[in-house]
């Protein structure tokens, strides 16, 4: 198979770029050239020449000789506006935007097929793990039953803390902050949107659903306390942020993203610090666990990187589930138990009895 020779043209050169940057460079068998990042902040130092920068997304966009721009800024609308662009001047694109791919889903696959251009993400979810790839390629004619997992390295590293070393959640969340884990802002992290975002995307590749992530519930680890993680412990348990999506019939899937209590014998119990994991469940294949990690500059880089190679010999998503239609409706209407932590005997007697739903 021959493969293209690229030419990257690269948007932002934080931590998942300089990560990437250094992946690429110790990469023994692939090659391929950045020979442009667009970065917005003058004054920073970097740690390569200047001129690699640039500050003009046009210097890029509409540089004919750029075969592969790769995304990988924080802002999501404006990351919407450089892949669009981009896309629309025929080139391919990797990015690991998830709350891009996540809230422009269904319009972004319509671009690629429009454009005839590639557009590849699989460091949006998961990280290091090769998840979107797999339910591409392996799971293509799987009747997937279900997938849960954890898919945000952050609470998985701050509740890890809180659990091992009885660590407290906000100095916790600094670490993992320092650590390059966490979102710029932490919020979307602590509070489950970042794990919704990648339900989302692996919704599509599992089957076939493009979800308006607001059609989605969510609930974060922003209010789990020491006392919530003591009780867990008293019983043997951990409390992971659990994202899960599987069929109610044979029609219908549900989804959502929840804290949950883990029992030891389970695969996700030993998922710990910035780690995520994966579990499909599925008619022929059974049960399979994919563990990787799932945050920081080298993780993330290494499936930009991953992704880079398969666009080189012209690799593309075909959103198989989607193209056969295997599954048509989504419900929220779907029973979870949920604990309740009571402050008082007050409380205790107002919320005793109640399942929420
Ligand atoms: N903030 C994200 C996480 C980064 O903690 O998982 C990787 O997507």
């Amino acid at each position: 198979m021959t493969r293209e020779k690229l030419r990257i043209g690269m948007f932002g050169y934080g931590c998942v770029g300089q990560g990437l940057h250094d992946v690429l460079n110790s990469s023994k068998g692939f090659k391929a050239d950045i020979v442009r990042i667009c970065v917005k902040d003058r004054t920073k130092k970097r740690r390569i020449p200047m001129e690699y920068f640039t500050y003009e997304k046009d210097d890029i966009l509409n540089d004919p000789s750029i075969n592969l721009v790769v995304e990988l800024i924080d802002d999501a609308d404006a990351a919407f506006d450089i892949v669009s662009t981009a896309m629309k001047n025929g080139k391919n694109v990797v990015t690991a935007n998830k709350v891009m791919v996540a809230k422009h889903f269904k319009e972004l696959v319509e671009m690629q097929e429009k454009y005839g251009v590639s557009l590849l993400y699989e460091a949006s979810a998961g990280a290091s793990i090769p998840i979107i790839r797999n339910l591409e390629e392996y799971y293509d004619n799987e009747l997937l039953y279900s997938l849960r997992g954890i898919l945000n390295g952050t609470t998985n590293y701050v509740l890890t803390l809180m659990h091992n070393q009885g660590i407290d959640y906000e100095i916790a969340l600094n670490e993992a902050r320092e650590k390059g884990f966490a979102e710029s802002d932490p919020a979307l992290d602590v509070e489950g949107w970042d794990a919704k975002y990648k339900l989302c995307i692996i919704t599509g590749h599992a089957y076939g659903l493009f979800l308006e992530p607001e059609e989605v519930f969510h609930y974060g680890i922003n209010h789990i306390s020491k006392f919530d993680i003591q009780y867990a412990k008293e019983k043997g348990l951990k409390i992971k942020l659990v994202p899960y999506v599987g069929k109610t019939n044979e029609n219908t899937i549900t989804s959502f993203v929840l804290p949950r209590f883990i029992s030891s014998d389970k695969y996700l119990y030993n998922v710990d610090n910035e780690y995520n994991g994966v579990i499909t469940e599925a008619a022929f294949a059974d049960k399979q666990f994919f563990s990787g990690k799932g945050a920081g500059g080298h993780a993330t880089g290494s499936a930009v990187l991953s992704d880079i190679s398969a666009n080189s010999y012209g690799y593309r998503y075909e959103y198989k589930k989607y193209q056969q239609g295997t599954v048509s409706n989504y419900t929220r209407d779907h029973k979870i138990e949920i604990y309740l932590r009571y402050r008082d005997e007050k409380e205790r007697e107002l919320f005793e009895g109640i399942i929420w739903i």
